[in-house]
Parts: C-alpha cells; structure tokens; sequence
C-alpha cells in the first residue's frame, strides 16, 4: 500500500495516521477504553512505519514512532523511570522470527556454528508495571506512561497481593517489571458486579486491569482482584545473573511470580514449537493473552544489542492471529455516542471464538455495513484478536436477495434527524442540546472556559445535577436556584458553595454573545467563527433569522471568515425543532449582549506570535488565523521580536529558544482563552 503513494499522499497519510495513532493511545491508556482492536491498532502502527521508510524526509516531530503510549493525563503523580520502560517490536509469522534470530546473529557478528539461546514466555495482556525495592522494602510502584514517565501508583499495588511488600536477600536496589493483569474469571465477576451497581462495564481484562490499576483511591484497586506476573526488570545495585532466564529465576526465588510456559530455545524452530504449544494452551489460561515473547538469554548479548526507537534489538513479540468464526447476524442495534455518532452494533447468534463467547460485534459506521452488504439474518464471518469488541471481517449470505439494511436518519435515542455531512462517514444526531446521549458533553461544553465560562460548575456537579433530573438542557442551569434547598441537603454541598454557584450562574444572565454561541456547540462554529458571524448579524435573534430564512446558504456563506460547511452546520442546527425549543427556553432565561464590534485594534495588534508543537483542538493554519484576526502576525521562527509563543506537546528548539530569551511561552488552552478574550 505505501508502494501506492505519492510523497505528497504520503505526509498526507502520515498526518493523519499520527492524529489517529494519537486518538487511540488516548483512548486506551487514559480512558481505559479503546475503540480498535490490538491487530488493527498495530496494522496502524505497521503502516506509519512503512511510509516512514519509505519517506525518511516526511518523518514528522509527532510521529508515532517517536512516542510509546500516550503521556499519562490523569491527576496520580507523576514518576520519571531510572531506566525507560521499553515496548516491543511485533512479528506476526515464522518468517518474521525467523528475520529476528538472523538480524540478532550479524549484528553481534555471530559464528554460524554458535547457538543464539532465546527464552520464549507468554505475553500477558496487562498494563506493564515496575516495582521498585530499596533494601527489600517495595518502595514505589509506577505504571509505563510514555515509557519515560509513568504514574505513581504505589499504594494501588500494595493492594496486591501477588506483589510482596518485603522481600529478604534481594540487591540493595532492585526494580522489578512486569504485568499487573486480571483473570478471565475476575474479569467476568467484576463486570457483573459493575452492571448491577450502576458502575463502567470493562471492554476487557486489560482494560478492567488498567482502569483498577490506575485509582486514585487505593480502597477501590483493594477491592479489585489484580493480579501480578514479573517478566523483567529495570534499574539494579548489581547484576541478577547472566542470563535472561537465571536472572527470572531469581526473580522468582525473591517470591514474585513468574509466568508458567517459561523456556528456553536454541534454534529457531525450538521457538515456533513453543510459540504452537502456548497457543494451544491458550483458551484454557485463567487470563488473556496475546502472543510470545522471545528474549535474547546472554544478558552480555542484549547489552550489546541495545534498542533502537523503542524497543529492545534482543527482544520480539510474536502475536496470535486474530481468532475467526463463524455465526448469524440477527440485529443491528444503534448506539449514540457522547458526540452525537451514531454507531451500529451487530447482534450475534453467540458463538465461540478462542474460549470466548461473542454476541456482539462492532459495525463502524453506515459505510462499513454496505461495505459488508450486512443484512439482518445474514452468515457472517468474525474475528476476535484477543481483546477489544470483535468484527466482522466477511458476510457468507451477500448474494441472497434480501432487502439491503436501511440506515436509520433518526435518532433512535432523541428522535432528532442524524445526518452525514458531506464526505464523512459518520451519521450523527442533530439533536445535540436535547438528546440524552449527549447531554453530559454538551453542558460541560456550554458552561467551559471557552464557553459561558461558569466557575464551580464542574464536571462533577453536572454529572450529579443530570443524576438528580435538574439539568435536561442548558435552560435548566439557569433554573437551579429552585433546588437551592435540596442542594444543600447534599452532601459536599454548604450555604458557602450553593450561594457562589448560583450567584456565579446569575452572573452569566447576559453573557458576551459569540461565547453563547460557540457554547451551543453548532458543529464546525468555534469561538472564532462563532465572533465573525455575530460580527455580521450583530445579535443571536438575527443570525437566528438569517439561518432559518430562505436564503439562508448565500447569506451565511457571504460572511467573512465562514463557508459552505458551517453555513450547512448552522441551517442543520437551527432545522431541528429540538433544538428551536432549546434555543427559545434558553432565551427565556438568559439574554446575550449585542455584539461590540471590537475595535481591529487589541491588545495583540502587531505582535508576533509563534505556534509550535502540535495543537490538539485546531490546525495551524487556524491558529494562524485566529492571530492574524487579532492583528497579530503569525512567524515560523522564534526571535527576539516575537511576543508570544503557543507550545503544544512535542515542542522542541522553538520552545527552548524562547525559554532562552525570556518569551511568553503559553498553551493551547492558554491560547483559546486569549482568542476568546480578545
Ligand atoms: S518484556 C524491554 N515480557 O508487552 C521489554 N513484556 O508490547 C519489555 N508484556 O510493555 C517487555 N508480557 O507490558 C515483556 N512476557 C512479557 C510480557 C510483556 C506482556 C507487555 C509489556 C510490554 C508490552 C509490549
């Protein structure tokens, strides 16, 4: 497929492979909930990596492969490793572990005769943890992050009780590494447990294992069932031993656990037997996993050998192939996501797949589903790569003549119209303000700093207040004070909170009126586009006239800064009746200002502004714009004339230069507020 590409299409692809790649560490190491499975997340990570071969010079400073997991966001502190916490390089056929074992050979310049011992042990689909022991004391616990900075959680894993608190005769500094799991058993009761209580259902061990992992309350990782398996080790006072395998038994002798199936191999085909023969035990383990891993033994060896990237040379993790089989699609059920996305779950006729029963599989999106020619009834073939939701990879029964699945333009959870916009797969519901799916994301969005920017109405209180049946649409913040009585009944709620919280909502009756727009969240309408159209219209009522009005696409689109997409996006927006009723309760309370034309002159006028790193909510070149609406220019390098810098993550040269000089260094988030502001 990179054969295929131009240069241009490559960076191209290269961008959004790094936004993507990005999205899913996201997903999976923040949020414990990833929307890939592992086979298609590395089928991403494959691809980058052979564009980037193919095109070196389009290597990008955020490229993937520069980066392990993603930088831990979450509010447990924040611990660099002594030595990095490496990943490892993927082969998924004889032929690759074969490469391997030859690539180990000329690189340590091997005589053909000379055996290169490997050990080969399960791959354990967990969080990789490191246990560090001072003295024989277990004195911190951290998770990978990024592989350069994890997160503290020594107090979750002294919840566990595979990990010894003490151990005797161990070096003075020992750090030890390996995965914290759950079993398939645990898994099972745990989401059990969870869906009658209301709680997070887990996708997966792993997940479940994570998100237990990863608490900031120790009492809630005690209460679940981790597990713990060694696998290596990182910063130590003195060697364990010589080889991989004596030094694991050692591991093992300090009474940390190590995984059974654990051998050594002296010839390639040694490897692939061991490699069959944990894959027939497989189904039958009491927790997941998803390949082998083979390890050089001499420890003298993988010193030599080193890393390259991110992983070690002397290492290689050989992963299963995804698992088939085949079953009968007997629904098609729509889910809406946070954002409005309509995603289509197939219902099984459940079936086996690797010891796992699976009744439901994802469909992606309307696209993939007339890809497939899916139809209700219909044979189906599904794989399973050990983890996430599976898929459907083929329909058996396409030929049949049956009628073609429909793909609802409603909103099976408002009953508002769900629409693709034009080049995008993704069908969503218009409904935003009104429906219930999206509720939680489009009041934090409208109460946001960006937004009407109301303080003590936090993430926290909005869940809660929804919990409770006070807050349906944004109108209803403006009516809390009917439940100022009830409120403080509440615990965590005094006369002090309740009074600011209402009074800070009061305070927000006649808010600026671009800001009350963008918070609505009209797709495509950000705080800047949001300013340009009131800039025209002046007021809410009127730009509300213009959208509803018959000439409302030429009259939008003629608006300096906007286009065909967000005049599309605003007359969609104001179509839906929900969302009329919205709009009009909400006037009912609130009365946003006419907008001030703001003087071209600000505070920014003439200034030099420079961006680097990578913006995560816009492109450059918006930024870029939004500067220039300030009046400022946007410059490609730092000097001592520029006035401001925007760094985003992965800055480099640019940012330390204007640490040098002594420049305004700011964030993204920083930066919007300014634009807002100005
Ligand atoms: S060795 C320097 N051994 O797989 C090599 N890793 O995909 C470090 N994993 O981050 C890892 N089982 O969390 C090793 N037997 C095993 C493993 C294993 C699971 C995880 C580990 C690592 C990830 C890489």
């Amino acid at each position: 497929m990179a054969d295929a590409l131009s240069e241009a299409e490559a960076a191209n692809r290269l961008m959004r492979l790094a936004r993507e790649i990005a999205r899913h560490d996201r997903l999976y190491h923040d949020r414990d909930a990833p929307e890939i499975s592992d086979a298609d997340y590395d089928a991403l990570v494959r691809e980058n990596r052979e564009l980037e071969a193919r095109f070196p010079q389009l290597v990008r400073p955020d490229s993937p492969s520069k980066r392990l997991g993603a930088v831990p966001t979450s509010a447990l502190a924040k611990v660099t490793h002594a030595r990095a916490m490496l990943s490892l390089e993927n082969a998924f056929s004889a032929g690759e572990v074969s490469d391997f074992v030859g690539r180990v050979r000329r690189f340590l310049s091997l005589d053909p005769a000379e055996p290169v011992t490997v050990t080969a042990e399960p791959k354990i689909d967990g969080l990789s943890c490191s246990l560090r022991y001072e003295a024989g004391l277990l004195v911190l616990a951290a998770t990978r992050g990024d592989g350069g900075v994890g997160e503290d959680v020594t107090a979750n894993a002294r919840t566990i009780k595979d990990i010894p608190q003490r151990i005797a005769n161990a070096p003075e500094l020992m750090e030890v590494r390996g995965e914290v799991y759950m079993s398939k058993a645990d898994f099972e009761a745990l989401n059990a447990r969870q869906e009658a209580s209301g709680g997070k259902v887990f996708a997966n061990p792993r997940n479940a294992a994570a998100g237990s992992l990863r608490q900031k309350d120790p009492g809630v990782t005690a209460a679940r069932p981790l597990r713990f398996y060694a696998h290596g080790w990182g910063e130590l006072s003195e060697p364990l031993a010589e080889t991989q395998f004596e030094a694991m038994q050692r591991i093992a002798g300090f009474g940390l656990p190590i995984a059974n199936l654990f051998v050594r191999c002296e010839t390639v085909d040694a490897m692939l037997a061991h490699y069959a023969a944990i894959e027939q035990a497989r189904a039958d383990l009491p927790f997941d996993i998803d390949g082998v891993v083979y390890k050089v033994d001499r420890l003298d060896w993988q010193d030599r050998l080193g890393q390259v990237a991110r992983a070690p040379r002397w290492a290689l993790a050989h992963k299963f192939p995804a698992e088939k089989a085949e079953t009968t699609l007997e629904g098609i059920d729509i889910q809406v996501g946070r954002t409005g996305k309509l995603t289509p779950v197939g219902r099984l006729k459940p079936v086996g797949v690797g010891g796992v029963m699976v009744a439901n599989v994802t469909l992606h999106n309307r696209d993939e589903i007339a890809r497939l020619g899916l139809r209700i009834g219909d044979r189906v073939r599904i794989q399973r790569a050990g983890d996430v939701i599976p898929q459907v990879v083929e329909n058996l029964t396409r030929d049949e003549p049956r009628a073609a699945y429909v793909f609802p333009d409603h909103c099976p959870q408002c009953g508002s119209e769900a629409v693709a916009e034009q080049g995008e797969v993704d069908v969503r519901c218009t409904g935003g303000l009104v429906c219930p799916a999206q509720r939680f994301e489009r009041l934090r969005h409208f109460v946001s700093r960006g937004a009407l920017d109301i303080e003590g109405l936090g993430e926290k209180s909005i869940a809660e207040f929804i919990d409770l049946g006070w807050l349906h649409s944004p109108a209803d913040i403006f009516r809390l004070h009917q439940h100022r009585a009830d409120l403080l009944g509440r615990e965590g709620w005094k006369e002090k909170s309740v009074d600011n919280l209402l009074a800070a909502i009061d305070a927000k009756r006649s808010p600026d009126p671009a800001r009350f727009l963008f918070g609505l969240g009209i797709r495509h309408v950000g705080i800047v586009t949001a300013k340009d159209l009131l800039k025209c219209f002046v007021t809410v009522e009127a730009l509300r006239a213009a959208a509803t009005g018959d000439n409302a696409p030429a009259e939008l689109a003629s608006v300096e800064g906007v286009g065909a997409v967000v005049a599309e996006a605003l007359i969609d927006f104001f179509h839906e009746p929900h969302n009329l009723q919205v709009w009009d309760d909400l006037l009912s309370e609130v009365r946003p200002q006419a907008y001030v034309s703001a003087a071209r002159q600000t505070e920014w006028s003439g200034k030099t502004i420079v961006f680097t790193g990578t913006l995560e909510t816009m492109s450059r070149d918006e930024a870029k714009a939004q500067a220039e609406r300030l009046g400022a220019r946007a410059a490609g390098s730092v000097s001592a004339k520029t006035d401001l810098v925007v760094a985003g993550p992965g800055a480099g040269s640019k940012l330390k230069k204007a640490e040098e000089l002594g420049i305004r260094v700011v964030s993204e988030a920083d930066w919007a507020e300014i634009v807002a502001r100005a």
